[in-house]
């Protein structure tokens, strides 16, 4: 028998990977298919088999709203809820969560008690690959969150930031908007031109 075929049997014969199979069918389900059924969300709502959510029943996603491979949608255990305006686009690995871990010295940090704050984010909004938005978050419609941004603090509509953290970097359409006109752009059909960061 070829080594190969021998590692293969030995897998087969060894119980450790059928306790394995039954920790990863246990994750899937914990991890996504319970809290998906939780979820309150829109028509045409798609997302990879590989998105973990928590607390699904805390967390609204807008009708078309797409969300990408190995992103992490946690809402908090008992109050931070997370809301998605519609058709908005996650890319792969966009993490998103509600809640922090206290930062007091004296005690270990995973003991202390969590801070749950809402998060809020519009509509048409594109979170890039890698993006991080943390607790209190509010991000304003048409917002583009460049790859690899973490987003602390809120954003206005129409704003295109990115970097650690995340700042303007750009406006959709080149010129920042007027604060009053901003949330309406697509509704009355003049799409924004580009994403224009660099204006
Ligand atoms: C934000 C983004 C859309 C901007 O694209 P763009 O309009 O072509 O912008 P440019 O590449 O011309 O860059 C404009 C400025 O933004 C900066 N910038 C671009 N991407 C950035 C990023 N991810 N983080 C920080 N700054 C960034 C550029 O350095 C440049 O700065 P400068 O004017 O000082 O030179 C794009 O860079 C991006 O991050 N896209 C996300 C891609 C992704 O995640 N795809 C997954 C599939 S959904």
């Amino acid at each position: 028998m070829s080594g190969k075929l021998q590692g293969v049997v030995r897998s087969f014969l060894d119980p450790r990977t059928y306790a394995q199979a039954f920790r990863l069918l246990h994750f899937a389900s914990y991890s996504h298919v319970q809290p998906v059924r939780l979820l309150n969300r829109g028509a045409n709502v798609s997302f990879a088999p590989n998105v973990s959510f928590r607390n699904g029943e805390r967390i609204t996603i807008g009708a078309g709203t797409h969300i990408g491979e190995h992103s992490i949608i946690w809402a908090g255990n008992t109050s931070g809820r997370i809301t998605f305006g519609e058709k908005c686009l996650l890319a792969p690995h966009v993490t998103i969560t509600a809640s922090n871990y206290g930062t007091e010295l004296g005690e270990f940090v995973m003991d202390q008690p969590k801070i749950e704050r809402d998060i809020t984010i519009g509509r048409d909004v594109w979170l890039g690959a890698n993006t991080v938005v943390l607790a209190g978050v509010t991000i304003g419609d048409h917002v583009v969150v460049a790859a690899g941004a973490v987003v602390t603090k809120d954003v206005p509509a129409l704003a295109i930031v990115g970097g650690v953290p995340a700042r303007v970097i750009g406006w959709r359409g080149g010129v920042e908007p007027a604060a009053a006109d901003s949330s309406e752009t697509l509704a009355t059909g003049s799409a924004p031109a580009g994403t224009g960061a660099g204006g």
